[in-house]
């Protein structure tokens, strides 16, 4: 059996990461762009899809729901059908893992004419719900789940829908593009205001299709029943993909690593803000914009790290990153302090405590806040056996964490990468000497 397909990965140490790499799409544009692509009218083409399995399934439920797409293994080609052009779904309609395909189609598939059930694997299933079914109802969307509408499986009765001003008590890229897809379908202006801004790339790409965006400081907002338009879509690789790579060459001494062509829209780049502020030495290179998305080719060299306090505004900035920047902190001098970072309690897992307990077991130590966690660097791992939780971020920042122990250590329940980073692995033992 490849070692891929195994679900346990011994990982090896590593005597320096070094070469040249591009990582695949980014998965939050790779989503927005079928979804923008499917109800636009004319063709969208998409270069650089991520062929991840969360972002399949997002393909697979507006297949489902009467649009083509053809995959010639380079380009996706999508025939959008307009806003109103899509079909009621036969069948249930399965997001496996992804939180993101459930909660943005929420919004989407209020506002059509039509049923449709939306469920997950047994992780997604677990998460909540309410943060997205509380604004759609307040315009008038009929959604229901379990546990009193918190969880899914969800039923979607489409609705006509009215225009809101709403206000998110959590800053959530899922809820305000939820918000914005359903206002689309509603008379007037649809505004969303978060309390930090979250990544704004449906505000971004729904520009990019011709749709009425406008922003004032944290608010957005959209006009409804205004037809967008197919466009030509590039996707940047993945910043939150990119960022095991970077704290790799980080942490394992000897490592100089290019890494081209990535994503680097500034509400996505609060890792690298916080690894600067830990030491590390990254340089942003060759800067442009590709599809209304900033892009860069970043360069790391291995550094000493020290500890830092984060909290704030940078949090939702860096939200994905926290289980890969927990693993640079415990190699760092000094003591990291992680604040106000409650929602990586409901990520594909509880990150804060999946990382305490792996970061323990690799002789950290380590405590558990209700916003985040506190860890104490140290200058060496122990090796280790972690457990993954089921969550891709958490299984592949164990596996770089693995990369700087002096024996070999083990990650279990590894399968979930291939929801986010289908070719981490070959891509690790591309740029990892042994
Ligand atoms: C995403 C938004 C974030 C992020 C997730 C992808 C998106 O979630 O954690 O991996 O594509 O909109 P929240 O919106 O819940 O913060």
């Amino acid at each position: 059996m490849p070692e891929e397909v195994s679900d346990k990965y011994i990982v090896k140490p590593s005597k320096g990461i070094t070469g040249e790499i591009a990582v695949p799409g980014d998965k939050s544009i790779s989503h927005r762009s079928i979804i923008l692509g499917a109800i636009a009218e004319g063709v969208t083409t998409v270069k650089g899809f991520l062929r991840g399995e969360d972002n399949f399934a997002t393909l697979n439920a507006f297949s489902s729901m009467g649009v083509r797409i053809d995959d010639d293994g380079t380009a996706l080609k999508i025939h959008g059908v307009g806003l109103n052009g899509l079909k009621e779904p036969e069948d249930v309609i399965d997001c496996g893992n992804s939180g993101t395909t459930m909660r943005i189609l929420s919004g989407l598939l209020a506002g059509q004419p039509f049923l449709s059930v939306l469920t997950g694997d047994k992780y997604l299933r677990r998460r909540p719900m309410k943060r997205v079914i509380k604004p759609l109802s307040m315009m008038g969307g009929e959604i229901i789940g379990r546990s009193g509408g918190e969880k899914a499986p969800l039923a979607i009765i489409g609705k006509k829908l009215k225009s809101i001003s709403y206000e998110s008590p959590v800053s959530s890229a899922q809820v305000k593009s939820a918000v914005l897809l359903a206002g689309l379908y509603a008379d007037g202006e649809t505004s969303v205001k978060e309390p930090q801004l979250s990544r704004d790339h449906s505000e971004r790409m729904l520009k990019y299709f011709g749709a009425d965006i406008k922003r004032s400081g944290l608010e957005v907002s959209v006009s409804g029943n205004k037809a967008l338009s197919g466009r030509d879509i590039t996707v940047p690789g993945d910043i939150s993909s990119a960022a095991f790579f970077i704290v790799a060459a980080l942490i394992v001494p000897g490592s100089k690593l290019l890494i081209r062509n990535v994503g680097v829209n500034p509400t996505r780049t609060g890792v690298i803000d916080i690894l600067l502020k830990m030491g590390g030495n990254i340089q942003l290179q060759n800067q442009r914009k590709v599809s209304g998305e900033p892009v860069a080719d970043i360069l790391v060299i291995s550094s000493p790290l020290k500890g830092v306090e984060i909290s704030g505004d940078v949090v939702p900035r860096a939200i994905d990153e926290f289980p890969i920047i927990s693993v640079a902190a415990a190699l760092a001098e000094g003591v990291t302090v992680i604040s106000d970072a409650h929602e990586l309690r409901v990520k594909e897992t509880d990150r804060i405590s999946a990382m305490v307990v792996n970061l323990k077991a690799a002789g950290v130590q380590a405590e558990e806040k209700d916003d985040g966690m506190v860890i104490h660097g140290i200058s060496k791992l122990s090796s280790f056996n972690a457990e993954s939780f089921g969550d891709h971020r958490i299984a592949m920042s164990m596996i770089i964490a693995g990369l700087t122990t002096s024996g070999s250590s083990t990650v279990k329940e590894i399968s979930s990468i291939s929801t986010s980073f289908p070719d981490f692995l070959s891509l690790i033992r591309k740029v990892s000497a042994v």
